[in-house]
């Protein structure tokens, strides 16, 4: 009987220990220093910035890595690889505060519409570092198309919304300028 207590006295404390770790959230900590235990809102953020599309001439920002065998009216399954500025006017010397950088093929058979698998990362003020990704359908040739936000790092963790693009600029070679508001949900 007395040498049953102690045993019964040490389960409780570590059970007791276990809990309170947990309430300390010991057993979550995260050694990134923008993942402190503060209590933070989320709030809405919204984005404007125009995508340099360059596919022309001896300098292209977006490059066909996929050919399919048999070309078909609408390109279905030539994809391109990016990494397309982003800047803050729609000239081509304006301001560059990012770039676009992934992958976006033509997926349908029937029309002209890319699926964009992209990363759009900022490289200036505020958001520097930080990143929000693109996954979406986008037939170039409407006037605007919306795209979703499905996640982000650094100041766009949690990172949920939506993107409008527009062209504003694009010539027969089909280099374009895009414009892009972007409304995104994070922390
Ligand atoms: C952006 O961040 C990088 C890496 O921390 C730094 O080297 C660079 O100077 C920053 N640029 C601006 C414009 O703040």
């Amino acid at each position: 009987m007395t040498s049953k207590f102690p045993n019964i006295c040490s389960c409780l404390f570590l059970v007791l220990f276990y809990l309170i770790s947990l309430a300390n959230g010991q057993f979550y900590s995260d050694e990134h220093p923008l993942s402190t235990s503060e209590i933070r809102v989320e709030k809405m953020t919204h984005l404007h910035f125009f995508f340099h599309d360059i596919v022309s001439g001896k300098h292209p920002s977006a490059v066909q890595i996929a050919t399919p065998k048999t070309l078909s009216k609408n390109g279905f399954g030539v994809t391109n690889m990016a990494d397309d500025r982003l800047t803050v006017e729609a000239n081509t010397r304006s301001e560059v505060i990012g770039r676009a950088q992934g992958m976006y093929g033509l997926a349908s058979q029937n029309e002209i519409a890319l699926l964009m698998v992209m990363n759009y990362v900022f490289t200036k003020g505020k958001y520097n570092g930080s990143s929000i990704a693109i996954v979406g359908r986008n037939p170039p040739l409407q006037d605007v198309r919306e795209m979703p936000i499905v996640g982000g790092t650094g100041l766009f963790r949690f990172a949920r919304g939506y993107a409008l693009a527009h062209t504003v600029w694009s010539n027969p070679e089909h280099d374009a300028i895009v414009e892009y508001h972007v409304y995104v949900y994070h922390f």
